[in-house]
């Protein structure tokens, strides 16, 4: 399949990871309308591509990963356009939200507003060491419209992320690990795509029907109930247990070697 390369996305096949690079140096990275459509666009195509294991997205160069909203774009805006945009965000992050395979974030740099609530759609954070991740929008009149007053309390609990929230707090790489925001800091010389390969590097060679569906038991069980979540486990276990790769497994298990997963 085919990916958008250069500006405002830059897509990259490395092995079976797709390295998705918001590329907006002159505005560190900004959600334009374009780079949230080319977003939207790039994660349905992976969701589809037999060749895509696992999606890493990062920002081009070391200052930022995202500095959330174009601003520019936004003051030119009506009332209107915004909401079209806020609607733009749920449809497009959303697909990252639900994209069948793992999606991590390798935050090379700074994250604030959409910027991080971009990261809080993907399943896994990797963090540079230098990272600043915030959501300032209460200190901008406004709250975070594009998921972010309801991921963020999922990942670090209601206090903490009222804290970021209200106060506008803004936490350090280290500050982030301990809180449960990122599940890495990259080592310092190793870039943090590579410390996100490495950290993919099980699922490349892991079984995608597996992965999908504990990714879908989880995710879908966030929002309800135990009784019905563990419904849920049983819909999604289901799907793994009339799966070649199932099969599979055990055999090799029994001839003691490492299985070969095909994804059926
Ligand atoms: N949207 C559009 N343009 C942005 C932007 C944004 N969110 N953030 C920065 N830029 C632009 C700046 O206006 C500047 O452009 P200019 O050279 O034409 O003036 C350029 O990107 C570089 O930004 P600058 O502020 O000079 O870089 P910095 O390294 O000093 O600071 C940030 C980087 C990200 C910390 C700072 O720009 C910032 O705080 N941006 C706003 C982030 C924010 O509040 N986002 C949440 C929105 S809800």
């Amino acid at each position: 399949m085919t990916y958008p390369t250069g500006t405002p996305l830059d897509v990259e096949l490395r092995s079976a990871a797709l390295i998705v690079t918001l590329n907006r140096p002159d505005r560190v990275n900004a959600l334009s309308r374009e780079l949230i459509e080319a977003l939207g666009a790039t994660f349905r195509r992976a969701a589809q591509d037999p060749a895509v294991r696992a999606v890493i997205l990062t920002g081009a160069g070391e200052k930022a990963f995202c500095a959330g909203a174009d601003l520019k774009e936004r003051k030119e805006m009506s009332r209107d356009d915004v909401r079209a945009v806020v609607r733009l965000y749920r449809s497009e992050f959303g697909v990252i939200d639900s994209s069948p395979k793992p999606v991590v974030a390798a935050l090379n740099g700074i994250a604030l507003g959409g910027g991080l609530e971009l990261a809080l759609m993907c399943d896994l954070r990797v963090a540079a060491a230098h990272v600043t991740l915030g959501l300032p929008e209460t200190s901008l009149g406004i709250i975070p419209g594009a998921g972010g007053t309801q991921k963020l309390p999922r990942i670090v609990g209601e206090a903490r992320a009222k804290e970021m929230i209200l106060l506008g707090r803004r936490l350090t790489a280290e500050e982030s690990l301990a809180w449960g925001l990122v599940n890495r800091v990259a080592p310092a010389g190793t870039s943090v795509v590579d410390a996100a390969l490495e950290l993919v590097a099980p699922i490349l060679g892991g079984a995608p029907i597996a992965q999908a569906a504990a990714l879908s038991a989880i995710d879908a069980g966030l929002d309800v109930d135990l009784a019905t979540g563990m419904q849920l486990e049983i819909l999604a276990y289901e799907r793994t247990l009339v799966s070649h790769d199932r099969d599979e497994a055990l055999v090799a298990f029994a001839e003691k070697r490492a299985p070969r997963y095909l994804g059926r």
